[in-house]
Parts: structure tokens; sequence; C-alpha cells
């Protein structure tokens, strides 16, 4: 029976002026996965640990994107083979670095491996958005698509799908604070305005079109320009406790930009080179504790990979 372990990268989606468009793979924060082929047909998960999450598949982010994948195989073969995942979370839900992201990825991704391949990255995107749409209301793929295609990448449209992988950097890490208190994504969309003012919206896409062209040419004075949002962080970061503060350590200690990881709690920056990232991470390790919070620091290499196989 054929069996695959692998690494399911975090992802800090939005990257500041990208929202839902834009996101990056980061190393060493991620989910562990273990899917094996089984006798009996179906699909089932049958352990989770590091989180309370369901079992039942159409409950939980992996096995929805997983039964999307194994649907449409179906459709095209007539049948599949059975298999049941193992989970072992790293990454807690509601952190702001792509938890429900990482598991409806690495579901799909170690499914496409095992059958041998029958769908594009592009298609396992759209199989893993459907476990998004069970966490948190919406499709959204700026977490799925960075985790599955490596490094960053941009959601050039979403109908229809079509996603670009953009260059990184090769010396480009991200620091994440990860504050121990959940904020669900569903809760941080349903407070953002549903419109904007031309004014937001050309500053918004300046920097959108910036920071894509800093990747494009390694500028990294344009990247740090560029990590500007006008639209989303003014109303989120009302939710993270400390954020101004913590924002300004990190710009104090070098860093690129700062923002909100996705929808929050965490809090992102990046770094020129590894050791600029670490006195980050040391500047806000010391800072952070006065907001009598437990938390986390992250820091780590862009992955340019994406979902990583650990038994080969
Ligand atoms: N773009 C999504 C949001 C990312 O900000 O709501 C959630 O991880």
């Amino acid at each position: 029976m054929k069996r695959i372990s692998l690494f399911s990268p975090g992802t800090i989606a939005n990257i500041s002026c990208g929202f839902d468009v834009l996101g990056v793979a980061l190393d060493e924060v991620g989910d562990i996965m273990h899917i094996e082929e089984t006798v009996e047909p179906g699909w089932r998960i049958s352990a989770i640990t590091g989180a309370d999450l369901p079992l039942a598949v159409e409950k939980n982010t992996a096995g929805v994107a997983g039964l999307s994948l194994l649907n449409a195989y179906k459709s095209k073969v007539g049948t599949h083979p059975g298999f049941h995942l193992v989970i072992e979370k790293k990454i807690k839900a509601g952190s702001g670095i792509g938890s429900s992201a990482a598991s409806a990825s690495g579901a799909v991704w170690g499914l496409n491996e095992l059958l041998g391949r029958p769908f594009t990255p592009l298609e396992l995107v759209g199989f893993a958005m459907e476990g998004e749409k069970l966490a948190s209301g919406v499709a959204h793929a700026d977490n799925v698509a960075p985790g599955l295609f490596g490094g960053f990448t941009l959601v050039r449209s979403y109908a229809p799908l079509d996603i670009v992988a953009l260059p990184c950097p090769n010396d480009l890490y991200a620091v994440v604070l990860h504050p121990q208190i959940e904020i669900k994504t569903q809760d941080a969309r349903s407070i953002l305005k549903t419109q904007l003012s031309l004014k937001q919206a050309t500053t918004q896409w300046g920097n959108l079109g910036g920071l894509i062209a800093g990747l494009y040419t390694d500028d990294y004075g344009l990247i740090s320009r560029s990590l500007v949002d006008v639209v989303v962080e003014p109303i989120r970061s009302l939710l993270i406790p400390g954020f101004d503060e913590l924002k300004k350590t990190m710009l104090d200690s070098g860093a690129l930009g700062a923002g909100i990881s996705g929808s929050g709690p965490s809090v992102f920056a990046l770094a020129k080179g590894s050791d600029q990232a670490h006195l980050i991470a040391q500047a806000i390790d010391v800072n952070y504790r006065k907001w009598g919070i437990d938390f986390e620091v992250h820091c780590a290499k862009i992955n340019t990979q994406g979902i990583k196989i650990l038994n080969e």
C-alpha cells in the first residue's frame, strides 16, 4: 500500500498591500501529514494530534479539500482507492499563519502524489480552496496557493482562477509573532468595509505593483517602500493587542516592513538576511512580554519549494 508523509508550510497571506491576492510560504512553520492508501474504500481522517479538530471529513478543512479532489478523480476514472489521513497540527487554528490552508493543501497535494499526479497545481489550489470555504466561509486562495506553489504567489484572478508564481530574492526572511489568542478569519472579515475611496485604491494598487516589481528585481528598497496597507490594517489592527508598538519595534529593528499576517492575530515582518531577522525576533521577544499574553516568535526563510515529502 502506498503512503506519504509531508510537511505543509504555514503561510502569510495579504503581505500588507495584497488583501486576498498575495501570499508567501514559510520554512520551519507547518503541519506534518501522513496519508496512506487503504484496502477499505473511502476517505477517512483517523487521527489529529496537536489540536481539537473534527475527524469527520465533511467538517474538517483537510477532509473537505481531499473529498473534492477524490470526487473529481472519480468523475474522471470511475473510482478511487481508499485513503486515510493522520494530521500532526503544528499551526494553531485562528493564528493568521494559514492553519486551515496548510491542512487543506497538504491533503490534496499528498493525494495527488499517491494517485500519480492526475491534477495540475492550479487544480489543486481549486480543491484546497474548498477547505478554506469551510473554515472561513470564503474560498480565498492567498494561503493555499503559496503553500502549494512555494514562494510568493499572486492570485491574478479568482474567476477564472489564475495564479502567478512570483520570484523571491535569495536573502529574504520572515519573522512572525503569534500572540496566543484566536481571531477567526470569518470574524476578521466581517468587520471590513466593503467600499474603498479612490485614493485608498490608488495607494493600495501602487504598493501592490511596487512589491511585485521589487520581488522581480531583488530591490529590497522598493519592497520596503511597498509594504503598506491602507485598506485592511487600520481596521483589523484594533483586534491585536499592542499592534502599533510591535510594528514600530519591528521597523526600528531593521524590518523592511511589517503588518498583519493573514487575518491576524499574528504580525509579520520581512527582513533582508538571517542576522537582521534574528535581531528583529530578539527585539520583539523582549518588547511584547509587557502585554501579558503568551506568544511564539518564528523566524523563517521564505520557503520556495512549498510542500515537502518527508519519507524519501
Ligand atoms: N485574505 C484572507 C483574509 C487571509 O485576510 O481574510 C486569511 O488567512
